[in-house]
């Protein structure tokens, strides 16, 4: 069976607005640089010697050379490999060997924020600067807790809408999951801007040996969106010991046609030595287990505008209205249109919410 390209399958704009994560804070050194393709465009990627991750446009205005392909960083600007000239962080040009006076030439400078250890550019369809950020995890940094490391890495055929919706979708869980033996219990949603938490209860029969021991567990799962480019899953399982992971997954989209998704992962460490790590372990297994099901599923579905729902779905409408906010120039269009309705409707089953 041949696949559907994704701009045939999803009637959503495939670049939204807000923080993707491009790379890990630790991958990248001062002085190193890496050519990206993110949105569909070309980008570079390098971190100044002064330590400041920067993202611009990767051709050189000058003749168009890659300033990721053989460029280098000199002290805080990136050099092109072609004819030498520098640009600074905010995509100036501060130099050009030969020239007598300095070309008017500069690149776009897309904003960077570095939190919870990783690298965050902000992406908008309509270059409007960031109004709302990432907030620093409670877990990351904090002693309690094992550092975050990365468990996963993919790169899928599908929309990046998709994976903030997989958290709302109550009811795929025992189906294809069958590591959860209920639909999700969905407990609350709290909305605020760019940033919503599905409160939710699972019964998992998740970990093996516990299960030998005290059957099937249950406990809180909240996931939280940070816009459509983050995903973050906290969990608690409450047994005779409490184990408590956050599981983020970050989503940026590569062009009209692939996603980009990198997960990480710690555990609320035990006092018992190890334990910690062995469940991180066992939750990093369940984890990729648990997206490989849904990939197939996102690889080839047809996103439905208006879905025929039943009461056993999580809150999928009210997820989808609230993701429309991410797709300023749809609702622009929509808007401005004489059929903006049904514009809207393709992104959201209620245009009345979408209005944000
Ligand atoms: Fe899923």
């Amino acid at each position: 069976m041949t696949r559907r390209p994704v701009r045939d399958r999803f009637s959503l704009p495939p670049f939204p607005s807000g923080w993707f994560s491009l790379a890990g804070s630790g991958e990248l050194a001062p002085g190193q640089v890496r050519p990206l393709h993110r949105f569909g465009q070309d980008l570079v990627l390098f971190r100044t010697r002064s330590g400041q991750a920067r993202v611009l446009d990767a051709a050189c205005p000058h003749l168009g050379a890659h300033l990721g392909i053989g460029g280098a960083v000199e002290g805080n600007t990136i050099e092109c490999p072609f004819h030498g000239w520098r640009f600074d962080g905010a995509g100036r040009c501060v130099y050009a060997p030969l020239a007598r006076s300095l070309p008017r030439a500069s690149l776009r400078s897309w904003p960077v924020e570095e939190v919870n250890g990783r690298i965050l550019v902000w992406h908008h369809p309509e270059g409007a600067e960031p109004d709302w950020h990432v907030p620093q995890f409670p877990e990351y940094g904090n002693p309690d807790w094992l550092p975050f490391q990365q468990a996963q890495h993919w790169e899928m055929r599908t929309h990046c809408q998709e994976l903030g919706e997989n958290a709302m979708d109550a009811a795929h869980f025992p189906h294809i999951h069958r590591q959860q033996t209920a639909a999700m219990e969905t407990r609350g949603l709290e909305i605020d801007g760019a940033h919503l938490t599905h409160r939710t209860w699972q019964t998992l029969a998740f970990f093996g040996l516990l299960k030998k021991i005290y059957g099937d567990v249950a406990g809180p799962l909240d996931c939280t969106l940070h816009g459509l480019g983050l995903v973050v899953n906290r969990a608690q399982v409450r047994t005779k010991i409490d184990m408590a992971y956050c599981y983020p997954f970050y989503i940026t989209p590569i062009d009209d046609e692939r996603i980009d998704v990198v997960s990480m992962l710690s555990v609320r460490r035990f006092a018992v030595p190890g334990l910690a790590r062995a469940l991180l372990y066992k939750a990093r297994a369940e984890g990729r287990k648990t997206i490989e099901q849904d990939i197939p599923i996102w690889e080839h579905k047809q996103f439905r505008p208006r879905p025929r729902l039943s009461d056993a779905d999580g809150p999928i409408p009210a997820f989808r209205s609230w993701s429309a906010q991410f797709y300023p120039e749809a609702v622009a269009a929509a808007q401005r249109s004489h059929d903006g309705g049904r514009r809207l409707e393709a992104l959201s089953p209620d245009p009345a919410r979408a209005r944000v």
